[in-house]
């Protein structure tokens, strides 16, 4: 397993470009199933959840090619889909690949698809995207670890109105792909608004889907019965560019970030700018962040889309370990998304947990030592902390970093940071 060695101290200078969302790309690519004309998708990240995706896919039988390596053109063709089950050691690393049922048993009135387990952040469960596709008229069945969907007598699912008990951003999506290629109106509520969804919308409206609605709770799908082919430039990862304005504040640098959406990063930068971190808005697509002395606690709670994302409060709390005072952090979304805290605890962080709020007392004088990450942005939280931390930071399982952060070690040293790979060394 790969680590990660970082020497920390040293301010980030310089300009890093932000690539596309991962949490955009992969629906974005199971959408392809839905239409046996080729769909292409440009600025998709180099990041190891779309290469499983794409195994997926192809397992599927679906043709992926792409047009470099490494690639941010995909194309996916899927002329005819199979009913081959995609093995559960390819699906258990990639939660996402639930986003396959909707759009194959909306295509071909069947799917077949691994049950996603829980994972470190939390049990995860996927009943809010069954009992929808019932509602549709799905006969969903789960035996030996997998799921079983089929429309009976081999028909069409139909319209139907659907309230989401809870927000859930996959779950809007399988829904909005399955009610695309569905017999009549679909009228979902309590959807996620996430910037990700709304690109799902803009590829399947190019595909000829007929959707109303766009960032509100609200959505309308007048089914049609055949989707075509299309073009779509996925959006920017807003989580990895938040990551970065941490990054830049952190070490108390000058970091400006391009490609990207500031309008997606509304609620991470007001939180920044309570926090004392000096954020400018360059232009639509770029911004600028300076480190700040006078770093402030600030509490913060994470929410659905336009609130603070949970992806991105492993990183503040990396920043509120910094911070003069004191910062309470809220996690709405995950029940088990404070791992990280304990780790940086080991990095001398000052952090206390009370069920869903973590309390963070700052500054704390960081110093590396070996830990180790236990999910995605965790990972980036450590990350973090060991670039202010002094000494030797080791990260172990950095695999979960890979899986959505395209290049993080090229990018960080770019801009100054002194963190190296360590290849394969088992723990
Ligand atoms: C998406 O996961 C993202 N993944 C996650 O990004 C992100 O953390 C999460 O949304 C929240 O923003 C992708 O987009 C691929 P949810 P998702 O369904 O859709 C509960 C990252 O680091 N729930 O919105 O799986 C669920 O347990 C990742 O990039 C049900 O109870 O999250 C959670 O508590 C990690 N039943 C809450 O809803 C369901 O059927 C929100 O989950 C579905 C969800």
């Amino acid at each position: 397993m790969d680590k990660f060695r970082i020497r920390g101290g040293k301010p980030l200078h310089g300009k890093v470009a932000i690539g596309g969302a991962k949490n955009s790309a992969l629906p974005l690519m199971a959408a392809a199933l839905l239409t046996p004309e080729p769909i292409t998708l440009h600025n998709v990240p180099t990041v190891r959840d779309i290469v499983t995706m794409a195994k997926l896919l192809a397992f599927m039988s679906a043709r992926v090619s792409t047009q470099d390596i490494p690639s941010t053109h995909y194309t996916i063709e899927a002329a005819s889909l199979n009913d081959a089950v995609a093995p559960y050691e390819l699906v258990k690393t990639m939660r996402a690949s639930i986003l396959t049922l909707g759009p194959a048993v909306a295509r071909s009135g069947y799917a077949h698809v691994s049950l996603p387990g829980g994972c470190a952040i939390g049990a995860r469960p996927v009943d809010l995207h069954l009992a929808a596709l019932e509602k549709m008229g799905a006969e969903v069945t789960t035996e030996h670890g997998y799921l079983f969907a089929r429309v009976p007598k081999g028909g069409r699912l139909k319209g139907a109105n659907v309230a989401f008990e809870k927000i859930t951003v996959t779950g809007t999506e399988n829904i909005l792909m399955a009610a695309s290629l569905a017999d009549g109106v679909t009228v979902l509520e309590n959807c996620a608004r996430e910037p990700e969804v709304t690109d799902l919308i803009h590829l399947l409206r190019k595909m000829g889907a007929q959707i109303e609605g766009e960032g509100t709770p609200v959505l309308t799908i007048r089914g049609v019965s055949a989707l075509h082919g299309a073009t779509h430039s996925i959006i920017p990862d807003r989580i990895e560019a938040g990551t970065f304005l941490v990054a830049g504040a952190i070490t108390n640098g000058d970091l400006t970030i391009t490609n990207c959406n500031p309008a997606h990063l509304s609620a991470v930068i007001a939180q920044l700018t309570r926090a004392g971190v000096p954020v400018e808005i360059c232009d639509a697509t770029t911004m600028r962040v300076r480190g700040s002395k006078n770093l402030v606690g600030a509490d913060m709670t994470t929410q659905e889309y336009p609130g603070f994302a949970t992806d991105m409060q492993a990183q503040y709390m990396a920043l509120a370990t910094q911070a003069q005072g004191t910062s309470v952090i809220g996690e709405t979304i995950f029940e088990n998304r404070f791992l990280h805290a304990s780790e940086m605890m080991r990095m001398g962080a000052n952090i206390s947990i009370d069920g869903h709020r973590a309390v963070v007392h700052g500054p704390a004088k960081l110093s590396g030592t070996m830990v180790q990450a236990s999910d995605l942005r965790a990972s980036a939280g450590l990350v973090l902390a060991g670039l202010v931390a002094e000494g030797e930071t080791i990260i172990d399982r950095v695999y979960h970093i890979d899986r959505g952060y395209e290049q993080i070690v090229e990018k960080l040293r770019a801009v100054g940071a002194n963190i190296e790979r360590i290849h394969g060394v088992s723990s």
